[in-house]
């Protein structure tokens, strides 16, 4: 049994990942269509998310739907949609009242417009709220993402805005979707898979990494705690010896 009380406070992450895996396998088990995966994955997300805010964490990121998502058959990513809309209308009122901010990483122009129309109210919504983040990743990939930065910065220097002598790590960062967010300090990754299938490659440089063999469906609060209490137990040296790190 994993409870709140074993986890010190002053050491929890700031910012959580999640690679939300094993939607399709928890239903085939059951012989299930695989939108029953990402149904009870659904509720996953709601508990994650409750838990998240009550430990204060102040960002929690979650991979919803990636780029090569969208080479599963059409009737997998149009129910995965309809999860989304239907998640964001019936829980926007109590993430707002919770005072949860809604953001959202990736090529969020490339969903259909229904679903950008309803993610695009709950960011709006929500700007002003200040609790936690809750980052959504939607159509979104990591190297496209870096591109996407050199892109934004050569045009930026081509137009006289931007001269490359400023081009640090930080300059570089300002033009991720992730813009203005603290790196995830935790990567968590359900049903097994050592892989980290092209998410926030530049940002989980430091990123301690929790793989489970759980299933997303199956990660609760309970599952949470314990990934907690794992990441409290390490030691993060950032390139330092762990003498140096002790004598901080
Ligand atoms: C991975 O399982 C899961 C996904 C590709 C989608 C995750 C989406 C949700 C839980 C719902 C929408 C999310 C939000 C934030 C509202 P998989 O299908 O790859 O599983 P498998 O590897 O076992 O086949």
């Amino acid at each position: 049994m994993h409870t709140k009380d074993q986890l010190i406070k002053e050491k929890l992450p700031k910012h959580i990942a999640i690679i939300m895996d094993g939607n399709g396998r928890w239903a085939n088990r059951r012989s299930l269509a695989r939108i029953m995966g990402h149904t009870r994955g659904m509720e996953s997300v709601k508990q994650v998310v409750k838990a998240c805010r009550e430990l204060g964490i102040q960002v929690l990121t979650l991979y919803a739907f990636s780029l090569e998502n969208w080479q599963r058959p059409k009737t997998e990513i149009k129910g995965l949609f309809k999860l989304l809309k239907q998640y964001l209308r019936s829980e926007i009122k109590a993430l707002d009242k919770n005072n949860i901010q809604i953001k959202s990483i990736g090529h969020l122009e490339s969903l259909p417009e229904d679903v950008q129309n309803v993610v695009r109210e709950a960011i709006e919504k929500t700007r002003a709220n200040s609790g936690m983040i809750l980052n959504v990743a939607l159509s979104y990939g990591s190297r496209d993402e870096i591109l996407r930065a050199v892109a934004r910065i050569v045009s930026k220097a081509a137009a006289n805005n931007f001269s490359l002598a400023a081009l640090n790590e930080e300059t570089f960062s300002q033009e991720l979707y992730t813009a203005g967010l603290p790196d995830p300090d935790l990567l968590i990754r359900t049903s097994g898979e050592m892989r980290i299938s092209n998410f926030l490659l530049w940002q989980l440089a430091y990123t301690e990494i929790y793989v489970t063999d759980v299933l997303w469906p199956d990660f609760g609060r309970q599952e949470l705690y314990k990934a907690l209490i794992d990441y409290q137990k390490r030691q993060r040296r950032f390139g330092l010896t762990g003498e140096q790190v002790k004598g901080q």
